[in-house]
């Protein structure tokens, strides 16, 4: 297992992405939180924002789309090039199916579950897909106190992944700093969003650094 880190630019200066992205050199993707003010309580940027922000970025993107009527629109960020796009089961209709369009259309297919979901709902679903993105707070905004109880099911979906052999990232998005990140690392994910934690740093490589060395320290404790 490999710690990614991946950025939320969230907290970036909305105006000035471009030069934000040259800040984050020591990522392994940029995540890009897509919001329509329907799915949650918060807008963000659409497709033509994502497109351009694809053409400038040297980094891969990682699209998370909190975002309603996934089953016609995550396809559309697939085909802008992006790395990945993560879209919400709790707003799909046929989650395999929007798998199938993501992967043909050469991204990788993520399935995010917000904090009161079950992790039941996504054990069938998951051979499917190529990360599994467990909300640590409710989506909609950056900033927030990572919620606990969510850690239960980074714990059982990592047994889950492990136990199946499946080839899935398992992904955190929500409170993740350096006081908690070796904790969570622990219990098995592999790849981190944090928004606040690395562009409140006023090295941001240093700090991406910083959060990737805590999570390898806890690896090194995997409890499975
Ligand atoms: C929240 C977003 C997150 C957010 C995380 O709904 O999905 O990606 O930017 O921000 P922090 O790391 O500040 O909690
Ligand atoms: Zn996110």
């Amino acid at each position: 297992m490999s710690v990614r880190i991946d950025p939320s630019i969230l907290s970036a200066d909305f105006v000035n992405f471009q030069r934000e992205f040259e800040t984050l050199e020591h990522a392994d993707a940029l995540h890009v939180d897509v919001m329509d003010n329907h799915f949650v309580p918060n807008l963000t940027f659409g497709l033509p924002m994502v497109k351009r922000m694809q053409e400038v970025s040297a980094k891969p993107l990682d699209v998370h789309l909190m975002i309603e009527n996934v089953d016609v629109e995550a396809v559309k960020y697939a085909e802008s090039g992006v790395f990945s796009v993560t879209f919400h089961l709790e707003a799909a209709n046929s989650a395999t199916s929007i798998a199938k369009n993501l992967r043909a259309a050469g991204a990788r297919a993520g399935l995010a579950i917000k904090p009161n979901t079950n992790l039941n709902e996504v054990v069938e679903l998951l051979p499917h897909f190529d990360q599994l993105l467990v909300m640590t707070v409710e989506p909609g905004f950056g900033g927030q106190a990572l919620i606990e109880h969510t850690l239960e099911k980074v714990a059982k979906a990592r047994r889950l992944i492990d136990t199946e052999k499946l080839d899935v990232w398992l992904q955190v998005d929500g409170g993740i700093d350096e006081s908690n990140i070796e904790r969570v690392a622990a219990l098995g994910a592999d790849t981190f969003v944090a928004g606040s934690a690395v562009f409140k740093a006023t090295d941001r490589n240093a700090q991406i650094d910083r959060l990737r060395g805590l999570a390898e320290a806890g690896f090194k404790h995997l409890h499975l």
